[in-house]
Parts: C-alpha cells; structure tokens; sequence
C-alpha cells in the first residue's frame, strides 16, 4: 500500500486529492492546521467509499511542528514510507503592493512556500531511497501570469514552480517525479466572495473549475502512468491562461 500525505486536506482542492488518492488504493494521511472537524470529514468520507486514511494535523509553516508530528507518525508506522507528497495548503492575503504589510507577504511566504519546502527536504530522502515517489505541488494560475494584488501569492507560487522544475532534475535519476499543478479560479472557500459572475466572463469555459477537476490531474502525476512526465506545471484552468 502506497502512503500519500495531503497537507491542506481538509476542504476544498486538498479534500477532492484526498478522495482521490484513497480511491486509487492509497492511504492517505490528510493534513490540515485548524478546521478539525472538517478534516474529520474527509476522513469520514474516504471510509465510507471504502478507503483508508487518518489525520495528522500541523502547522506547515513551522518546521519543529510538522517534524513533531512526522516523527510520532514514523515510530507510529516503523516500516512505512511516505511515496507521494502533495503540497496543497495555501492561503492568501490580497493587497495591493503598497499597502502590502510585513506579515501579509511573510504568511503567504510562509505557508504557500516554506511549508512545502520542509515538507521536501524531510520526505525526498526517504523517496530516495526507495528509489520511488510523487512530489506534487499545487501551484496557481498565479504564479505563471502573476495577478494584482498578489504580490506574495504569486511570488511563493511562481517560486513554487521554479523549485519544481530543480528537484525535478535533481531526483529524476531515482524514479521520482516532481510535478506542479496550476489551477485557475476553482470554486471553493479560498475562492468565495471573489466576484464569480463578472470573473467567469474571462474563462473561455464561461465557469469556475471544481475541486475533483484538479483532483483528477493529480491522481494522474501520482500514478505509475506518469513515470516520464517530470518537472511539468500543467494548468487547469478552462482556458483562463496558457
Ligand atoms: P481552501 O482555503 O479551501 O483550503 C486550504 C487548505 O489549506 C485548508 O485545508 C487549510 O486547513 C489548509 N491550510 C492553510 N494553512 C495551513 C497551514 N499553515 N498548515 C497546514 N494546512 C494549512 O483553499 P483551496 O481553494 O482548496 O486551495 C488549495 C490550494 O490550491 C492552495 O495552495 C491554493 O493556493 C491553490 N489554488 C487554489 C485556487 C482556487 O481557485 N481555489 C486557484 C489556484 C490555486
């Protein structure tokens, strides 16, 4: 069995990867930092189709606290391995450049960005020597066009896809595949009170994408099927940009 860890996998695009990944036979350890009973949910919900999975909540953005929780997890699960990662939680906090706080730009920075690096660091070793493993990250339309008032999101994104495509050439060799994700506008809480009506006269598929739609491409870059693609951004986002 195939171990799969989703950070962000409480709601929204991390909770359809979860459904996902379970359905595809994997056990899936669902992250999230608040919103307990929401991940619950997701737990509850792959069970119920008949997957498995369990919660193992952390803080992305504080390295002591995410080791904390791995290290209780591997004594937990001695002979397992964490295959497929996918780096999904995110938040943003849009304003513009010259209004932008410190904390505003450090948050993103540290959540979209830094949490997804120290997830790497720790887990690429051991995909390593297994010779195996599936990193994605969930990058956004974001980073590959930049938008207005996103100066921090679409730098930790943008940024998010140029480590992307270097740990993809530096762990090729061990049959491990470092893929991003680009969603456009996706309807979800990240995406709630965005004016939906007006934004979807600019997506040629003339509506917001659903979760499972970028869970689907996910599920793919973590099967075997996609051993060749490797240090790949692929967008979905009906046409918004490309
Ligand atoms: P959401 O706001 O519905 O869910 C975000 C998830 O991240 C939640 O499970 C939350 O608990 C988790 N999270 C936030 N901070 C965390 C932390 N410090 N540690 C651990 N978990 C944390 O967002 P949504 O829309 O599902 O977004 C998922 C990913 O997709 C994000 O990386 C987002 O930037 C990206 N994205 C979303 C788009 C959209 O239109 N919804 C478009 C492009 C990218």
């Amino acid at each position: 069995m195939k171990y799969a860890l989703v950070t962000g996998g409480s709601r929204g695009i991390g909770r359809a990867i979860c459904l996902k990944l379970a359905q595809m036979g994997c056990h899936v350890i669902i992250n999230y930092n608040s919103g307990h009973d929401a991940a619950k949910e997701t737990l509850q919900q792959i069970e119920a189709a008949g997957g498995t999975a369990e919660l193992l909540p952390f803080n992305v953005a504080n390295e002591e606290h995410m080791n904390e929780a791995l290290d209780r997890w591997q004594s937990q699960n001695p002979d397992a391995y964490i295959s497929i990662l996918v780096n999904n939680a995110g938040i943003r906090r849009d304003t513009l450049a010259v209004f932008m706080s410190d904390e505003d730009w450090h948050d993103v920075m540290n959540t979209n960005l830094n949490g997804a690096f120290y997830l790497i660091r720790r887990l690429v070793k051991n995909m390593m020597t297994h010779r195996a493993g599936r990193i994605i990250n969930i990058a956004s339309v974001s980073g590959l066009k930049g938008q207005p008032g996103q100066l921090n999101y679409s730098a930790a994104k943008a940024a998010m896809i140029g480590a992307t495509k270097s740990l993809a050439q530096e762990v090729g060799s061990r049959k491990i595949t470092v893929n991003a994700v680009a969603p456009g506008f996706i309807a979800t809480d990240m995406t709630e009170g965005l004016d939906e009506a007006n934004l979807k006269k600019l997506i040629p598929a003339g509506r917001f994408g659903k979760p499972e739609e970028v869970a689907a491409v996910v599920g793919f870059l973590a099967s075997d099927d996609a051993a060749y693609i490797n240090g790949e951004v692929i967008s979905v986002n009906g046409g918004l940009y490309s």
